[in-house]
């Protein structure tokens, strides 16, 4: 549609799970920009204006040509005052200028080094800073008192920054698979996360777990866990029970198989047979030149075991974006009254658990068109 002035207005829904965002994003250059201020503030702990700057930036990644000027932007939602004056700036002067003073500031340079480290958040980085310490260096030379999680982040600090690509991902998938395969026949492994929904990279690697006969897939995660690390997989790993309980508000938590539900954290050790195996690399020989050459590289995996009959709510949310998985649960609440997590659906006006064995479903359930992965980008 255009307006008199003959510029395109865009019209999109106020939810992002209502909206279609794929990784085709032609405004890459606001929603860098808006993305940054939100990771600032989420850095130094006002999440508020963090989501409010991922919201925005989410609606930008939705519209189908890049923003030239400000009157396109009449009517769409969560673009609130800040935002616009960020994407004014950008658009009238070719940079934001609190952006680029963000990125230049020393603490936010300090807070992305240190949270760079697995296992620091925020609140740690912002207590170093707070003593002084503003790099890697710093951090060393004052021997602080570190966890076994940091420990291994400090240690594997480059590798684990630098972006997985999907063949690797696949590589340590078919590890997976293997592991899966040799404690217990039947389970499957889907790939969830940021390659569920066809990114070409990602921070970590993430993996659900199920078995099709409930109950089965009982006492999995630590068998997983035992073989990959008797094959030398394992650089880290921390597994816990299922942290829901403590982690997610609202009712929706059905109370029988909760203790089901686990996840590992771990840090993987990726090597070049791995990749060979999964036709990746050229075969080749182990040579002189290997002398000193690191032949693997550590990569962040994340495991979730769930039992079948909560296994669409685990696909449905694990596979994010984050931002989408918050507005689904936004939804669900402020539009339904209803619950959402990554264990089940409740239902607060009918005060019962709606069943699914589809994603398809659950949007169903939640008077939602169906978004495929791929379009959960927001
Ligand atoms: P990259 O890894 O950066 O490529 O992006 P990603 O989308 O895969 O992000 P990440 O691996 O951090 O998370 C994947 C999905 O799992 C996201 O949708 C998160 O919301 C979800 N997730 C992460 N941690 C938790 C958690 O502790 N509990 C639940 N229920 N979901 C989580
Ligand atoms: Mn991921
Ligand atoms: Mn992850």
């Amino acid at each position: 549609p255009t307006n008199e002035a003959e510029v395109e207005v865009f019209s999109v829904p106020s939810y992002a799970c209502q909206r279609r965002t794929t990784l085709e994003n032609r405004n890459t250059v606001l929603t860098d920009a808006l993305s940054l201020l939100a990771e600032n503030a989420e850095l130094s702990a006002e999440e508020g204006r963090g989501v409010a700057f991922r919201r925005a930036a989410a609606v930008l990644k939705v519209l189908p040509e890049p923003v030239t000027d400000m009157t396109q932007l009449r009517g769409l939602p969560c673009l609130g005052e800040h935002s616009l004056r960020v994407i004014k700036d950008i658009l009238e002067n070719g940079a934001s200028s609190e952006v680029e003073s963000t990125k230049q500031s020393e603490r936010f340079k300090a807070l992305k080094v240190l949270t760079g480290i697995f296992g620091v958040g925020a609140k740690t980085a912002d207590r170093w800073i707070r003593e002084g310490i503003h790099d890697l260096q710093q951090l060393k030379d004052s021997r602080p008192t570190l966890n076994r999680a940091q420990r291994a982040g400090l240690e594997h600090y480059d590798d684990i920054n630098q972006p997985v690509s999907k063949a690797e991902a696949d590589a340590i998938g078919q590890v997976v698979e293997e592991a899966v395969a040799a404690v217990l026949p039947g389970a499957q492994v889907t790939l969830i996360g940021g390659f569920r929904r066809g990114k070409l990279s990602g921070h970590d690697v993430d993996f659900l777990i199920t078995h099709p006969e409930e109950g089965r897939e009982v006492g999995l995660m630590p068998k997983i866990v035992s073989w990959l690390e008797s094959q030398g997989f394992l650089l880290y790993q921390k597994t816990t029970r299922n942290s829901y309980l403590e982690s997610e508000d609202g009712p929706a938590r059905p109370c029988s198989n909760m203790d089901r539900f686990e996840r590992c954290f771990s840090v993987f050790k990726l090597s070049e047979d791995e990749k060979r195996r999964a036709g990746q690399t050229q075969s080749r020989h182990a040579s002189a030149e290997d002398g000193g050459r690191k032949l693997w590289r550590a990569v962040r995996v994340d495991l979730v075991v769930s039992p079948i009959s909560q296994f669409a709510f685990a696909l449905l949310g694990w596979t994010g974006s984050k931002l989408f998985e918050r507005e689904l649960r936004r939804w669900a609440g402020h539009e339904k009254t209803m619950s959402l997590s990554s264990h089940a659906l409740y239902d607060g006006t009918q005060r019962t658990y709606l069943r699914a064995t589809s994603e398809e479903e659950i949007f169903a359930h939640l008077g939602l068109d169906y978004i495929p992965p791929s379009e959960r980008n927001a």
